[in-house]
């Protein structure tokens, strides 16, 4: 398994291109399995669990290419083929739970183990079956898989209400909408802009939505879907992230493709922390105002709120801020396993349930870490640009599973990070 070491190297200056949205691309690729016609998606970023996710395609009777070195995935599903997705593909990627509401809603049917993912709470997909069965799917639960049909051999249109805000349910039922029998009418919708994109993608591929962005999204079921051409989104998450390696190291940093609509509340704390954030003709540009950064508390909630994806990077800069800040985790419980390794960093933490208290100090040390989970890598790398001395961070195959050339894209600002690997 890799590590990478980082060395603390003081202010970090340049430019950093962001690359397409993983969470956009993972529930866009699944959209293939709802045409015989070819879905091309440009602006894919280069990670593991993309191409997990072209296995699981493939396994399924899709053919995926991969081009201009995986930024263009031009798919195409002429026929499913195989309706069963395989436990050893699906544990590796809980969005595989994405292909559910496609097959069925092309086929009828479809076999679906329960997945895996990241180890960050318990996750379950209930939301998903629920809102299946309510446009008309039959469900068992056997062996660890769900085994779907849909009653009478076609989903059918139906009003489902949320109880609680779920970004992949929101997905799969879209996906599943497009083509059911009737109006499928979704209150208290995730609002996410991976939603937005996969909306306007469905559209392009003649499908009937109104309402993405808001919490009530409508669909008209048509009958069959085309062909489409589609850019993924700017990744708002991996923007995220690299707007703190100025707010924590110092220097500025322009980070292309990034737009504020993305991080609004996230460009609010750091205004807030002493951070500036403005927008240029090409992305975001990022700089401490003054000294220090000052101690903020956050809570993670839903699109448009703090993104929950962005909880452990943001806790790494308010690990130095000037004061005692208050982290509230809403979305995942046990989401907080970056703490006890920022600690061996120096880092003064308190975690009690889903909030988390953070004394920052003067300067972090470098330390032996551990990645958890993949926003946890990140935040143990941008905590390693900060601190004094060497930091090696181990399990970084989270990292790859969510960002592209992590290393080259520091190294251009200046950052000492390198590559372990181990691997003769
Ligand atoms: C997606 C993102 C993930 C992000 C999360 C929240 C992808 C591939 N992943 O995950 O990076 O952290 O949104 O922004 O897009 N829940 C249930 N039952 C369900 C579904 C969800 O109880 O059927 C719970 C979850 O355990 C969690 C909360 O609902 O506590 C929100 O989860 P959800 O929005 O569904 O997250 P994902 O789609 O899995």
């Amino acid at each position: 398994m890799d590590s990478i070491l980082v060395k603390g190297n003081g202010a970090l200056n340049g430019v950093i291109p962001i690359a397409g949205a993983k969470n956009a691309c993972l529930t866009l690729m699944p959209a293939t399995l709802l045409s015989e016609e070819p879905l091309t998606l440009t602006n894919a970023p280069r990670l593991s669990d993309i191409r997990t996710m072209t296995q699981l395609l493939e396994s399924l009777g899709a053919e995926v290419a991969s081009l201009q070195s995986g930024q263009v995935l031009a798919m195409s599903s002429h026929a499913i083929s195989n309706h069963t997705a395989d436990y050893d593909i699906v544990r590796k990627m809980r969005a595989s739970i994405l292909v559910l509401g496609p097959m069925l809603a092309r086929d009828g049917h479809a076999i679906v183990s329960l997945p895996g993912g990241c180890a960050i709470g318990a996750r379950p997909v209930d939301l998903h079956l629920q809102v299946l069965e309510a446009m008309g799917a039959e469900l068992d639960l056997r062996d660890g898989y769900v085994h779907a049909k849909a009653i009478g051999g076609r989903l059918r249109g139906a009003v489902f209400d949320f109880p609680f805000v779920s970004v992949g349910a929101t997905e799969n039922a879209l996906l599943a909408a497009t083509l059911a029998k009737g109006t499928t009418v979704l209150n208290n919708a995730a609002r996410e802009p991976e939603i937005v994109d996969l909306a306007r993608c469905l559209r392009k591929m003649g499908a009937q939505i109104e309402g993405e962005g808001t919490s009530t999204l409508t669909v008209q079921g048509v009958d069959r879907l085309h062909g489409a051409t589609h850019p993924v989104v700017t990744d708002r998450i991996e923007l995220g992230t690299y707007m703190l390696v100025p707010a924590i190291c110092g220097g500025e940093v322009e980070c292309l493709g990034g737009t504020l609509d993305l991080v609004g509340a996230f460009a609010e704390k750091l205004d807030q922390a002493g951070v500036s954030v403005t927008e240029t003709a090409r992305g975001l540009k990022v700089s401490r105002k003054n000294g220090r950064v000052k101690a903020v508390n956050v809570t993670t909630e839903p699109f448009p709120g703090f993104p929950t994806d962005l909880q452990a990077q943001m806790m790494a800069l308010l690990c130095t801020a000037d004061g005692t800040s208050v982290l509230e985790e809403k979305i995942f419980e046990n989401r907080f396993m970056h703490a006890p390794e920022l600690m061996r960093m120096g880092a003064k933490i308190d975690v009690h349930g889903g909030t988390a208290t953070v004394t920052g100090v003067e300067k972090l040390r470098g330390a032996p870490v551990m990645a958890t989970d993949l926003r946890a890598s990140v935040s143990l790398i941008l905590a390693g640009l900060a601190a004094e001395g060497e930091t090696v961070v181990s399990r970084v195959y989270h990292l790859d599973r969510g960002y592209e050339r992590v290393e080259e894209k520091l190294m251009a600002c200046g950052a000492h990070i390198e590559r372990i690997s181990d691997r003769p």
